[in-house]
């Protein structure tokens, strides 16, 4: 049975297939990448929640060249496209399986930036509030540049 945000049962299609019945699906991800403040060259540490297959993920490591990303979602599927569109980037990646808001990576002003496309709304009302606090948590308060998208 496919988790929720799967779409296609097969991952290999994915990523053809989303820019078929999304509309602009491309607008969107520009939308995200261009919300940060942040300066292109900032070390910019990222938490992105439901990555799928990386597209999102490889346009801010590319956007953001001394960024790190850290992944988590919950499809083995998806994080196995994942792993290999984003080994380019080395260790500037991290690929974590779990299901948010439980499996919330353990962070207290951590992330610069938290970003996610087309897979918070999967969850009822209750669980995204859980996850939004986790978010502000999670945030670092640095300079006033710490940015949820
Ligand atoms: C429609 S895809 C979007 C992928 C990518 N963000 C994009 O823009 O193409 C949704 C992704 O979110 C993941 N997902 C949905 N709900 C999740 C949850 N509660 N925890 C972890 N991953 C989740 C799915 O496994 C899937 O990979």
């Amino acid at each position: 049975m496919k988790k929720p945000g799967e779409v296609f049962a097969d991952a290999s299609v994915y990523d053809p297939g989303i820019e078929a019945i999304v509309p602009r699906y491309d607008e969107l991800h520009d939308a995200i990448l261009n919300s940060p403040p942040h300066d292109r060259n900032d070390p910019v540490n990222v938490l992105e929640l439901g990555a799928g297959t990386g597209e999102l993920t490889t346009k801010l490591l590319t956007r953001f060249p001394k960024s790190d990303v850290l992944v988590v979602d919950h499809s083995e599927q998806m994080l196995g496209e994942a792993e290999r569109k984003l080994e380019t980037f080395g260790d500037r990646a991290t690929l974590e399986r779990g299901a948010f808001p439980d499996d919330y990576p353990a962070a207290e002003d951590e992330y610069d930036l938290v970003v996610s496309s087309l897979a918070i709304h999967h969850l009822d009302e209750g669980r995204k509030r859980d996850l939004f606090d986790a978010v502000y948590e999670s945030l670092s308060p640095a300079d006033g540049s710490s940015t949820a998208t």
